[in-house]
């Protein structure tokens, strides 16, 4: 259709890196192409922590749950929801600010997911490999510790980026018909559409693995789904302030 459209179409994880560094100036404007996405009431709710440190990147990486490219990667971002500042934007002008509100929580969540992918598709377009990383909220707290952060601060999720030293399939997504509903949500059909869909998965993985992986989409979303969904996360986030009303 256009070029735009064709690189995000063409988005698959990477999660093995050359060693080529990638330079401040680089990850500066990719970062500013972040900033330019939209932002709810312009609050600007984020902030990107940039973590150089090895060994600060290595306990990142086990907390992650042993995910040795957040190590590995030329640069590795974590996007934290921030609303920090706005309470500095209230003391500025003698007020006092309203804090703890799941609408806000939401509002920031949001910033840092369009912003990160701004990032994201900003680096493909340059021919950098990305992988989202929310596997760090495994081991939240120690995140928030490694990365000093403090109150009405939260890390969402972050982000590895470098020179792709692997060329992975793009993974098929849903049918639209699925995702995509006129008017009202109608499912009625969505039983039968995804047994089809599970078929090209199963392709995909067998595939992607040489015959090693054989499992449908619906197979691995329900053997997730049965399983609890990082339990710790409301009282983490409590205590940072947020989704307390
Ligand atoms: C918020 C978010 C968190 C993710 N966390 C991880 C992660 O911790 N480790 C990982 O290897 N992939 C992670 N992924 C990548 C997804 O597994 C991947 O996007 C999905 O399987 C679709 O594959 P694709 O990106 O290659 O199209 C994450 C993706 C998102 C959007």
């Amino acid at each position: 259709m256009n070029e735009t459209i064709e690189l995000l179409k063409s988005h698959r994880s990477i999660r093995k890196f050359k060693g080529e560094r990638l330079d401040q100036a680089t990850l500066d404007e990719l970062v500013r192409a972040g900033q330019a996405a939209a932002t709810s009431s312009f609050l600007q709710a984020c902030t990107v922590i940039q973590v150089e440190d090895p060994a600060r990147r290595e306990e990142l990486a086990q907390c992650a749950g042993g995910q040795a490219y957040v190590a590995d990667a030329a640069a590795f971002l974590v996007f934290c929801a921030d609303m920090k500042r706005h309470r500095l934007c209230c003391d500025m002008h003698g007020a006092q600010m309203q804090s703890g509100f799941t609408e806000q929580f939401i509002t920031a969540t949001a910033d840092c997911a369009l912003f990160a992918q701004n990032v994201a598709v900003a680096a493909e377009s340059m021919g950098l490999g990305i992988v989202f990383i929310g596997g760090l909220r495994n081991r939240i707290d120690r995140v928030a510790e490694l990365l000093e952060l403090p109150e009405l601060v939260y890390p969402v999720f972050g982000l590895c980026l470098g020179y792709p030293d692997q060329n992975p399939e793009v993974k098929p997504r849903l049918p639209l018909e699925v995702i995509l509903k006129k008017d009202r949500y109608d499912d009625s059909q969505d039983c039968e559409r995804i047994r089809d869909y599970d078929e090209q998965v199963r392709q995909y993985y067998r595939s992607r693995t040489g015959g090693n992986k054989d499992m449908s989409w619906s197979e691995q979303i329900s053997g997730m789904l049965i399983k609890e969904a990082r339990p710790h996360m409301l009282a983490f986030l409590q205590q940072q302030g947020f989704l307390k009303r």
